[in-house]
């Protein structure tokens, strides 16, 4: 969604990430199935993931992502207005954790909106945010996306496909209307969805549909696990990616060589070489952080974001690309004058 150029455009001002302490390599998984650190490193690019001790929520890695956004940006949490958080794994099947965000940082009344769009969630979110800026409803959005996939995987053999590619972890953003007329800001969202695949990366259970909803031959069957057809997510992403990220760029009057730094949600290393030599952009534009964080879902965007900007790799006037793929089929682009 593009806007007229006489609405504020929204900057972040803040960013930050949080992933839990506990690191699981390749070869902590060959003891729980058959696989191998080759097969992992060849077929995704990752070496290793963090995952969360017991007792840890999703809501608590959004809570300390939070703060080191806070903390980047300078502000006061009171001054925030508005919450929007995105995951596909919240603390509980109701509520959202955005309201839970909202409580642990002591954030009073204030609004908290809950995007489930999986490892698009996070674009999702920031187009939501976005709008809300530059309609000039909120003037200060905490966005967070966090989520917790390790402890509802499948590490036996059946569910190796999926289970050695997700790790834990949470990243977040401030957001503002720029008072400057320097041109920075989020330039346009796009997003798109395909709800024909929604049985292709999903999970089933608990529905419902189903009455009772949690029944035991469900356990048995593994149906409250992930599941996904890994060939058709791999190239419906390798296709969707540079194609909404093209979209982006002509309705923006921009070129794929304006690029200077290009993120694509972390699903597969080999998925981002793809985008990369779909878009014909070099490689050394793309940020690919996989191999030590795996794929962390709506927040794998926000953490590599948060990584390239303290680590001075985006730096003030860079054009940067965002693009995400996931569940859904869901898929979005977003590109920001930094
Ligand atoms: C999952 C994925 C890595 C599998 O790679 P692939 O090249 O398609 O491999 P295949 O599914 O054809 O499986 C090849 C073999 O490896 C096996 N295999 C699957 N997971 C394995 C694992 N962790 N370790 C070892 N072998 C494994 C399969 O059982 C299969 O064995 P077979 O040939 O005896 O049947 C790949 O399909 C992929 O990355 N898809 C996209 C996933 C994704 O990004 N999902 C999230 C999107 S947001």
């Amino acid at each position: 969604m593009t806007m007229s150029m006489t609405t504020p455009r929204t900057v972040i001002t803040g960013t930050g990430h949080y992933v839990p302490p506990r690191i699981v390599t390749n070869d902590d998984l060959t003891k729980l199935m058959d696989t191998s650190d080759e097969w992992i490193r060849e077929r995704s690019g990752i070496r290793e993931r963090h995952h969360v001790d017991g007792g840890v929520g999703t809501s608590d890695l959004a809570v300390e992502a939070a703060r080191r956004a806070i903390d980047h940006a300078g502000i006061d949490p009171g001054t925030i207005d508005f919450v929007v958080a995105a995951t596909l794994s919240p603390d509980h099947y109701f509520p959202g954790i955005g309201v839970q965000i909202q409580a642990k940082l002591g954030l009073g009344t204030t609004g908290a909106l809950d995007v489930r769009n999986q490892c698009s969630g996070f674009l999702y979110a920031l187009s939501a945010a976005d709008q809300y800026i530059r309609a000039g409803t909120y003037k200060r959005i905490l966005l967070v996306a966090a989520e917790i996939q390790s402890t509802n995987l499948d590490f036996s053999d059946r569910g190796r496909d999926m289970s050695v590619l997700f790790g834990d972890g949470a990243g977040a953003l401030i957001l503002e209307p720029n008072a400057e007329a320097d041109g920075r800001g989020i330039l346009s969202t796009h997003l798109f969805a395909d709800g024909n695949f929604v049985s292709h990366l999903w999970m089933e259970k608990p529905s419902p549909k189903d009455c009772p909803t949690f029944q035991p031959s469900f356990f048995d069957e593994g149906r409250f696990f992930p599941r996904m057809e890994g060939r058709n997510v791999f190239v419906n992403a390798c296709q969707r990616m540079p194609e909404s990220v093209r979209e982006a760029l002509d309705q923006n009057g921009l070129a794929v060589e304006d690029i200077d730094v290009l993120i694509p949600h972390q699903a597969n290393d080999r998925i981002s070489l793809m985008v990369a030599k779909g878009l014909r952009i070099p490689v050394e534009k793309v940020v690919r952080n996989i191999d030590r964080f795996g794929n962390t879902t709506a927040a794998s965007i926000p953490i590599a974001l948060d990584e390239s900007v303290k680590s001075g790799r985006i730096r003030r006037g860079d054009l940067v690309a965002l693009t995400a793929f996931g569940s859904g089929y869901t898929w979005a682009s977003a590109l920001i004058r930094w």
